[in-house]
Formats: structure tokens, sequence, C-alpha cells
């Protein structure tokens, strides 16, 4: 618990999502992601009872570290990590976060809830911590969470914008892309959870099966990540959304697509849409859906197909 006459403040991270190049890119394909400003935020309060303790009405998460049980035992051990990183082991508080996404859906909420909680608990306990000290503290979380992370998620957390991100042999590329306009999107959720580590062996069980397809599905979605760049930089949003139903097809024929996705695809294509597509692993999770115009009308009509969208801006700083 904490005491109630403390008002410290918030502090907030990136969300991020997939624009092009979803499981392409585990075969070495560009993929092109940006972060989603301010979906995160944490405050650390002072403890009144001696314990560390943690929040987030909005999960259903109330926690007491150490009491022992397993529920939630990977947010106490990714606290325990930071704390023991920033030498605050010995210290109580009360750590407080306001999610404004959803988690296990492709929007990078698990490297944002790491990011804003270093940047409360660094507030609190007064210490200096530049962005990359910031950026690699939370790789070291998202590594406890997912095994062997991009690195993409944490990045976009921290930072925010839009990269383009490459595997190669000497480790990934990530650089800035040109986006002199930012994009919008809407971003809406299919409302089945999306599981990255189960869709992503799938897709290396059909591609073993299917060497050709899958290689032919793969360089296609390479030619739109460039064909994607210079829209971007072009400011050509509808050069884009063509670009991103071209990708869609391409993840269906991949397999990663599911009937919620495709609902909510037709759902915002039917109303007006220019372009949507899903983001992240699929098989559940968040679409991206460029409107224009029909933006409000998009967000009307998925309200009421029954789902829940957001508008956000990507490359905006
Ligand atoms: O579901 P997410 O947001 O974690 O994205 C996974 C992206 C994949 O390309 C499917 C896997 C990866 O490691 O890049």
């Amino acid at each position: 618990m904490s005491s109630n006459s403390e008002n410290p403040p918030w502090h907030s991270a990136c969300g991020k999502v997939i624009l092009f190049g979803e499981h392409a890119v585990v075969y070495g394909v560009t993929a092109i992601a940006g972060g989603i400003p301010n979906v995160m935020r944490a405050r650390v309060l002072s403890s009144e009872n001696a314990t560390t303790t943690i929040a987030i009405p909005k999960w259903g998460v109330d926690l007491t570290i150490g009491n022992g049980t397993s529920n939630g035992q990977l947010l106490e051990n990714v606290l325990l990590y930071l704390t023991r990183a920033l030498h605050i082991q010995n210290e109580n508080f009360h750590l407080e976060l306001d999610p404004g996404i959803p988690h296990a859906s492709g929007l990078g909420a698990s490297a944002a809830v790491a990011v804003c909680t270093i940047r409360a608990l660094a507030a609190k306990f007064r210490h200096e911590l530049s962005e990359a000290e910031i950026n690699q503290l939370a790789f070291g979380c998202e590594e406890m969470a997912h095994g062997s992370p991009s690195g993409l998620d944490n990045t976009l957390a921290t930072y925010g914008g839009l990269l383009s991100y490459r595997k190669t042999a000497d480790g990934p590329q990530r650089l800035p892309v040109e986006c002199p306009n930012p994009i919008p999107l809407v971003i809406a959720l299919s409302g089945k959870k999306g599981y990255t580590a189960a869709t992503v062996k799938r897709v290396a069980e059909y591609r073993a099966a299917e060497p050709q397809k899958y290689q032919k599905i793969f360089q296609g979605i390479a030619q739109l990540s460039v064909q994607a760049l210079s829209a971007i930089a072009n400011s050509d949003f509808e050069t884009l959304a063509g670009l991103m139903n071209r990708n869609q097809i391409l993840l269906r024929e991949m397999g990663v697509s599911c009937s919620e996705i495709e609902q909510v695809i037709d759902v915002a294509l039917s109303a007006g849409a220019q372009g949507a597509k899903l983001t992240g692993s699929g098989d559940g999770g968040a679409v991206i859906i460029y409107a224009a115009q029909h933006t409000d009308s998009v967000i009307s009509a998925l309200k009421q197909a029954g789902f829940e969208s957001f508008t956000a801006q990507l490359g905006k700083l």
C-alpha cells in the first residue's frame, strides 16, 4: 500500500506495431516497425508497510513481492532483476502501472512495462540513466519474458519513432526510417490473444514442408518493404495502404491469419478503410488500418461489430 498524500509523476513508454515484414524478418527480410506513443505509464510511490507491491488495476494484477504466489511470477522476477541492477534491492515501494494496451496482442506491452517501470524507479531513487541504459535494461527484461527477443520491442518502447530492422550475420541492423509526416493508423484488437513463439514455430514447420512456396512469399514481402520505405518517405499513404493489403494477402498465404483478424479487416475495409493487415505474429492480436478520412466511421463500425480500436500516429517523435 502507498501513502495517499503522495502524488509522484507518471513515466511513460511506447508500444509498437510491425507495419511490414513480420515472420519474413525471421528469414532475413527487412521489417518496418513503429512505436505507439504513450500507451503505458508507471509511477513509484513509497511503501507504507515495509513491503514491495505491484498494482496493474486494468489487468487485474495486485501483487506483493515475495509472498510466494506463482501468479505474476514473471513480473516479480523482472522487478527483482531491475532492483538488483539499480542497487535498490533493499528498498520497499509500491509500483503502479496504467496500461493503454492489452498484453499478448503483438503491441509490445511487456517491453513498454519494462521501460516505464525503469524510468519510474530511476526517478524515485534518483538514478541518472541514459536512454541507452534504459533500453539495455529493458532488453534484459525482454530476455526474461521471451527467451531470445530481437530487441525491436524494447528499442521502440524506449525511443519510439519508426525503424527498419533486418537480421544480418553481424547482428540486427536497426535504421531510422525517413518519415516526414506521421502515419495515421487505427489499431484494432481482434479479441483473440496471439502467441508469438507458437506461431513462429508453425511457420517454420510449414516452410520446411513447402520451401519454394515460402521463399516466394518472403520475397514478395521483401519487395513490399522496399516499396513501403519510399511511400513513407513521400508521405504517400494511399500507396502504403495498398502495400498493407498485399502484405496481408501474403500473411494469409503464410497461414498466420485467423477468422477474428479477417473479420476485423472486412469490417474496416467495408467502412471505407483503404488498407488493413495483422501486426505481429498473428493468429490473434491486433490489426493495423489506414482509414484516412474514414477514420471515425471505421472506428464506429468496428465498435458495432464488437472490436475495440484506437488511433495512433506512427513516426511522430
Ligand atoms: O507478436 P510480436 O509483436 O512479438 O511480433 C513477432 C514478430 C515475428 O516476426 C513473428 C517474430 C520475430 O521474432 O520477429
